[in-house]
């Protein structure tokens, strides 16, 4: 009766074509759905794709359970939030001892952390994996982050690593601690995708606005740097992005693209999750600032009929070569942020984080997958450096490019043309690289209203100043 190698509820895209890859790597799954049409869909797609003698449908739910061998893995991709609690709920009468639930949705980490605490009680495992790498990734090899408890990753090892990626022959799969470990790093890896996104972008403006560039030159562009250090999917489809054409108008289709991101909340639980941690992660806070003043477009209308359009480049010279370079800047500034947000998590949380392993699974599979990461995983594999900024490698190349990143934010600052997340990272590094910072300054101010004390460089221990009180003013 017990024929399934593992189950899946939860049969909308991403849950079908994992549940397709699961089978085309010789695994039998198990799967249900609440709407039971949703199955007869699926089985309709696996037979079209020759593997419907590795899928068992069922659209009961104890007999789905029944279904699969023990100690079980059972995947559910519902709605992140109160949709998982419900399924998980439903789940616990029919699981037994040292049965597993694997939840792939983009779940709030400190979500799965309850939940692991919650059925850890009931002697059921729950791991929270964050699975990247979109439709596409989901069908063929994505990028697969697990958290929760050991015993049951190893149930399901060998099943997730067939399915993931591979770079050079390794799974992009790997165990990243307990509780919501998996589902923090995929937060991480979101941030880190809105910075990219938001970076790729702010520079697609220069072009636009500054060099008057035709989305397919732009494209262009993109494509050149696909070659180099910027190597990665997310320069890779900017190109393809650029080029399409809206058919019914043969009008490029970026300039019909409404100019509102919409954002679905992992960029800004990365923000969130940087602040609580007392970690700054000023280019993930700048892209998903971005993201949201995008959205309020009736007023940046307004506001550009009282304050002009952009005075733009003026005839200041641009070089590509630096534009290129500014990205590169940038980029090494907000990864080094996200790994230093994940370093202080792994040390409040009690994880263990492994970060040379994590820049490991994010090199294929994932949206921000790059030959950069290659180069940081070697980086963070050698030594204890938790910030980028530090590591002999990157040293060597923010030197130069720091120059670069410096010159692009000071052409857009004077041609109008907003860097949001770019001047971000430029204000990190140079905050970072400074010795003598000016808080000291602030320091006295918070002395003089509030007494709350300061560090004298000279000598040991809190002091605080006989202030004059400012009442007659
Ligand atoms: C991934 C993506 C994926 C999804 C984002 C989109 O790693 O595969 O990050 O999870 O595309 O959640 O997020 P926004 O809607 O917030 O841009």
């Amino acid at each position: 009766m017990s024929s399934a190698d593992i189950g899946l509820i939860g049969l909308a895209v991403m849950g079908s074509n994992l549940a397709l890859n699961i089978a085309e790597n010789g695994y039998t799954i198990a799967v249900h759905n609440r709407t039971a049409s949703r199955i007869d869909d699926f089985v309709g797609m696996a037979t079209e794709q020759g593997l419907n003698d590795k899928v068992v449908p069922e659209a009961d739910l104890a007999t789905f359970i029944s279904k699969i061998k023990r100690p079980r893995s059972v995947i559910i991709m519902v709605k992140a939030g109160k949709p998982v609690d419900d399924m998980i709920e439903q789940l616990l009468p029919l699981l037994e001892e040292g049965d597993a639930i694997l939840e792939c949705g983009n779940s709030l980490y400190s979500d799965s952390q309850r939940r692991f605490e919650y059925l850890k009680e009931k002697g059921i495992g729950f791991l929270g994996i964050g699975v990247s790498g979109g439709e596409e990734g989901a069908r063929h090899g994505p990028s697969i982050m697990v958290g929760g408890p050991e015993e049951q990753w190893k149930n399901a090892q060998p099943i997730l690593e067939a399915i993931s990626a591979k770079f050079d022959g390794e799974p992009c799969c790997a165990y990243l601690g307990e509780g919501g470990a998996g589902h923090f790093v995929k937060t991480i890896h979101n941030g880190i995708e809105y910075g990219d996104m938001q970076m790729i972008a702010e520079v697609y403006g220069i072009m636009r606005d500054g060099l008057h560039m035709a989305p397919g030159e732009a494209a262009e562009v993109f494509r050149e740097w696909n070659k180099g250090p910027l190597n990665s999917y997310l320069i890779e489809i900017t190109g393809h992005v650029l080029d399409a054409v809206e058919p019914k108008t043969g009008t490029p289709l970026v300039e019909l693209i409404l100019d509102k991101a919409g954002q679905k909340g992992t960029g800004i639980w990365s923000a969130i999750a940087a602040q609580q941690l007392g970690v700054p992660a000023t280019a993930i806070e700048g892209a998903v600032a971005a993201r949201s003043i995008s959205s309020r477009k009736d007023e940046r209308v307004a506001a550009e009929a009282v304050y002009g359009k952009p005075a733009g480049l003026g005839g200041a010279h641009v070089d590509l070569g630096d534009l290129e370079q500014a990205l590169l800047a940038g980029k090494i500034v907000s990864y080094a942020q996200g790994f230093v947000v994940m370093a202080k998590a792994s040390e409040e949380f009690g994880w263990n984080l492994p970060l040379a392993t994590i820049a490991k699974i994010w090199r294929a599979g994932c949206i921000i997958r790059s030959r950069f990461l290659d180069q940081m995983s070697a980086a963070y594999a050698q030594g204890e450096n938790t910030n980028l900024l530090m590591v002999p490698d990157f040293v060597e190349i923010m030197k130069t490019a720091n120059g670069s990143l410096r010159k692009i934010v000071a052409v857009a600052a004077t041609a109008e043309l907003p860097m949001i997340c770019l001047s971000a990272s430029l204000a990190y590094f140079d905050s970072y690289r400074q010795a003598l910072g000016t808080t000291n300054l602030t320091q006295g101010q918070r002395d003089f209203f509030g007494a709350h004390g300061f560090i004298l460089t000279d000598r040991e221990g809190e002091q605080h100043h006989d202030w004059p009180s400012t009442l007659e003013h």
